[in-house]
């Protein structure tokens, strides 16, 4: 249990993996984890195997923040599971084909326009890259953008960020391997039940609003999702999804897409303020293929060293490190070792990343890794997981890295505030952050 209260985990566990193998198990309380750090034996406990390991382990808690267990990243590998993920996922590629690059692109430009007011004083930026993070879903969601100063704004964001680390934090996890805990009077936890009852709140009243607006043949998840509550069949009247169906997902989306593109974007900074030559040598290429325009995301084939650099900082800084736990849904083996069901999985990408015998320099900042070879490395990379539980976002993810990195990049230099570098470590929770910084963004000249 102790060994799972570190400040980073994922860090802790790939020190465990040099000591005792890619593969190791770790007993919590009454769980039984097995703990996987290479590229490979991931692959095959997800990709090839992925029938045996799509489960989620139940929780307490985890029930508490899933509307028991109904929402697309914590509910466990089940028929109803299956059909939930497979609407969800339609109704969001819906948007991607349809919008999502205007989205984003909208976006950006409002980025552009929020840091040209900074007028060159040094920022913390991470708010900001929230923002425009959580801009995109809602779009996406409800049709609908918020400004940074938004009440709306930032009751959501506030809340759902609460709900994550302290879901995170020990004082919670214990109450899942200790049952006994439950009886005795735990702050955390009360916090913790006012904050999902304040995100139901919240979640719901969008939900409500977006129907008055009368928006439901418009092209959002929303609309797509509330569809799949009217009867498939006429007959017998049965519905694909349950309004907490919808619910979930909508909480799943704004959850799963904010925190994580904007803490990858700080990581993208940060490691451009540690490596200045890198982000000139993407201007250049920039200026060169676009000529002075703004990016579309069909450019990114033109610009391998802008997607050396977004797949570098992918691989240092998957910012969902240890993914989301699996479960073996049957009695499976992992490497040839005998997995019983029911083990709990976790798959260390943190680890895989750093793992000294596919990476060479494993922990230094070097895009050039992917230009070189035969694309082997790219295989790799699994910063987005795989097989059943593969993020449902990555088409989002990765128009979003790609679109406002372009932009950033071609219309700013990032300098240090007064030369002190960011801290490239991070915090662990459920998502890798870098600490707090302070950035100038520098136009450049037209
Ligand atoms: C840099 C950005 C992102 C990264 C690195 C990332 C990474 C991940 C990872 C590693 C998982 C767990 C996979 C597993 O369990 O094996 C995951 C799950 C998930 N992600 Fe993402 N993600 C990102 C952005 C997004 C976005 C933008 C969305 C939504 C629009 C999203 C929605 C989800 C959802 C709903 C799940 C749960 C999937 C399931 O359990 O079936 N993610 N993501």
């Amino acid at each position: 249990m102790w060994d799972l209260t570190r400040d980073h985990l994922p860090l802790h566990l790939t020190s465990l993996a040099c000591r005792y193998g890619n593969i190791y198990r770790l007993n919590c309380g009454n769980t039984t984890m097995v703990v996987l750090s290479s590229s490979d034996i991931i692959r095959e406990a997800l990709v090839k195997k992925w029938s045996d390991f799509a489960g989620r382990p139940h929780s307490y808690t985890g029930d508490i923040v899933s509307g028991g267990g109904r929402s697309v990243s914590l509910g466990d590998y089940t028929e109803e599971w299956r059909t939930h993920r497979r609407l969800a996922h339609s109704a969001l590629q819906r948007c991607v084909t349809e919008s999502l690059q205007s989205v984003i692109q909208e976006q950006a430009v409002h980025l552009r326009q929020v840091l040209l007011d900074y007028k060159e004083t040094p920022v913390d930026l991470s708010e900001d890259f929230t923002v425009a993070a959580s801009n995109v879903i809602t779009t996406l969601a409800f049709g609908k953008a918020y400004e940074k100063s938004s009440v709306e704004l930032q009751r959501l964001q506030g809340c759902l960020n609460e709900i994550v680390s302290l879901w995170g934090s020990p004082w919670i996890s214990a109450l899942d391997s200790f049952p006994l805990l439950r009886k005795l009077p735990n702050p955390p936890f009360s916090r913790l039940l006012k904050e999902v009852a304040r995100r139901d709140d919240l979640i719901r009243g969008h939900i409500e609003e977006f129907k008055t607006r009368g928006s439901e043949n418009s092209i959002t998840l929303t609309a797509s999702l509330l569809k799949c509550l009217e009867p498939a069949d006429t007959k017998t009247k049965a519905t694909a999804l349950t309004h907490v169906h919808v619910h979930m997902a909508t909480v799943d989306l704004l959850i799963g897409g904010t925190e994580t593109t904007a803490a990858w974007l700080c990581w993208a900074v940060a490691f451009l303020l540690h490596r200045p030559e890198v982000q000139n040598r993407v201007y250049e290429e920039l200026c060169t293929v676009l000529e002075g325009r703004y990016p579309q995301y069909s450019d990114r084939h033109r610009l391998p060293y802008l997607r050396a650099v977004i797949s570098e900082v992918l691989r240092l800084r998957p910012v969902a490190p240890l993914a989301v736990p699996h479960k073996a849904i049957r009695h499976s083996s992992i490497a040839g070792y005998f997995i019983p069901k029911n083990t709990v999985i976790i798959p260390n990408l943190f680890g895989a990343h750093h793992d000294p015998t596919v990476w060479k320099d494993p922990f230094s900042f070097r895009p050039e890794r992917f230009l070189e070879g035969n694309g082997a490395s790219l295989r790799s990379l699994l910063p987005f997981g795989g097989g059943a539980r593969l993020c449902l976002g990555e088409s989002v993810a990765k128009m979003e890295l790609f679109l406002f990195t372009a932009y950033l990049l071609r219309d700013f230099q990032f300098q240090t505030a007064d030369g002190s570098l960011p801290d490239l470590r991070g915090v662990a929770t459920v998502v890798l952050k870098a600490k707090p910084f302070k950035v100038i963004a520098r136009p450049r000249a037209e």
